[in-house]
Formats: structure tokens, C-alpha cells, sequence
């Protein structure tokens, strides 16, 4: 059987682009080291987080010499803390953020980085961040949490281990 040379040529072509499409999505799946919250920050019950001993008193903890757990509370429609005060951190810390939500599905995105995670109701996703010289970041939900979704904002303030001092930490 004769095939036209044309028709090689597509041929080719169309097997390439299921190679490629394949090659894309599974890199997407596993190696953008992209993951869906998993069960490793643990459990809380929505509806109590006030009693809970860390999400009761949200904010910095220390975790050891120079790493912290940040517990974040986010709620239509605000970051606590960190909307009506800033999270802060010190420079060249290891950062676990802890956050959760009472309400609804929100967003926890640190802007112009990958550190970017789903708060769910009942479910605590954990993200560590390892930040470096002292600046400022925005926080932004990006989950579409209801009619002020828009204006929930935040602010995560990276402090030089000068001005770091006892009174930024919860304990
Ligand atoms: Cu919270 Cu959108």
C-alpha cells in the first residue's frame, strides 16, 4: 500500500501533538510540585475554631530556632491576621502556615509567589515557605467566596531580625 508523502507527514504531526499533550499534562500532574490539600495539617471542627488552642489566638508561633507555624484564620472576608494586621515573620525563617476556614472555601495566595493554597471548611492545609530578606507581600483569596470576595486582601510583613522581637510571637 502506497501512502502519499502528505500524509506522513500529518500522520507525524498528529502523534507528536498527542506525545506533547500527554508530556504537558502529566508534568502539570506531578512535576509542577503542584498538590490538592491533603490530610497532613489535620482536622478541626468549622464550627468551634475558637476554642481550638491555636486558631482560638491565630498568628506566629515559634516552632523552634528560626522556624514558626503561622495559624490563619481565613473568613468571609478577611485574613486573621493578617487584613487588619500584618502576619509577621523575621527574616530568613522557615514559615509553616496553618490555615483553615469557618465559613466557606477561600484562597490563600502569596502574591508573585508559589506559595498559594485552598482554606477549607473542617480541613487545615499546610504550606511551609522559607522567606528570605526583609519586604512586604500582599495576600489575596482566590477562591470566589461570596459578595466582597474582591476586597480580601492581606499583608505578610517580613521583619529584619533586628527589630524581631517577643511581642510578634503568640507564645
Ligand atoms: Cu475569601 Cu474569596
Amino acid at each position: 500500500m502506497e501512502i502519499h508523502r502528505y500524509e506522513k507527514i500529518w500522520l507525524a504531526g498528529a502523534l507528536l501533538l498527542i506525545v506533547g499533550f500527554i508530556a504537558t499534562v502529566s508534568y502539570g500532574a506531578v512535576g509542577a510540585g503542584i498538590a490538592m490539600v491533603d490530610d497532613e495539617g489535620g482536622q478541626v471542627d468549622p464550627a468551634s475554631l475558637d476554642d481550638h488552642p491555636k486558631f482560638g489566638e491565630p498568628g506566629t508561633y515559634q516552632a523552634g530556632e528560626n522556624e514558626y507555624d503561622v495559624y490563619v484564620v481565613a473568613r468571609q472576608f478577611l485574613f486573621e491576621p493578617g487584613t487588619s494586621e500584618p502576619i509577621r515573620v523575621p527574616a530568613h525563617s522557615t514559615v509553616t502556615f496553618h490555615v483553615t476556614s469557618p465559613d466557606v472555601i477561600h484562597g490563600f495566595e502569596v502574591v508573585g509567589t508559589n506559595a498559594n493554597t485552598m482554606a477549607i471548611p473542617g480541613q487545615v492545609a499546610t504550606i511551609t515557605v522559607e522567606f528570605g530578606e526583609p519586604t512586604e507581600y500582599g495576600l489575596l483569596c482566590h477562591e470566589y467566596c461570596g459578595s466582597a470576595h474582591h476586597a480580601m486582601e492581606g499583608k505578610i510583613e517580613v521583619v529584619p531580625q533586628s527589630e524581631w522581637n517577643e511581642s510578634m510571637v503568640v507564645n
